[in-house]
């Protein structure tokens, strides 16, 4: 079991990541970790973050990839 709080969701911020689809940081995080979502295509999917004007891409990217290194095994 990986205990390590990665930077990534250590914070409190809670800020939004995609203001066209109203969807905040933590939100995303939960739901990404929950359904196990590894691709910006799968949390478009899920989500339709990044389905409108397209602007939240890098930001969207950046939580997936921390979020993707810090479920990678030998990375606790
Ligand atoms: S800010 Fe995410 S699609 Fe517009």
């Amino acid at each position: 079991m990986n205990t390590t709080v990665h930077p990534a969701t250590q914070t409190t911020d809670d800020s939004s990541v995609c203001p066209c689809r109203y969807i905040r940081k933590q939100a995303f995080i939960e739901t990404v970790r929950r359904q196990k979502l590894k691709t910006i295509e799968e949390v478009r999917a899920a989500t339709f973050i990044n389905t409108s004007c397209g602007c939240c891409y890098e930001t969207v990217q950046a939580i997936l990839n921390e979020l993707n290194s810090a479920s990678e095994p030998g990375k606790d």
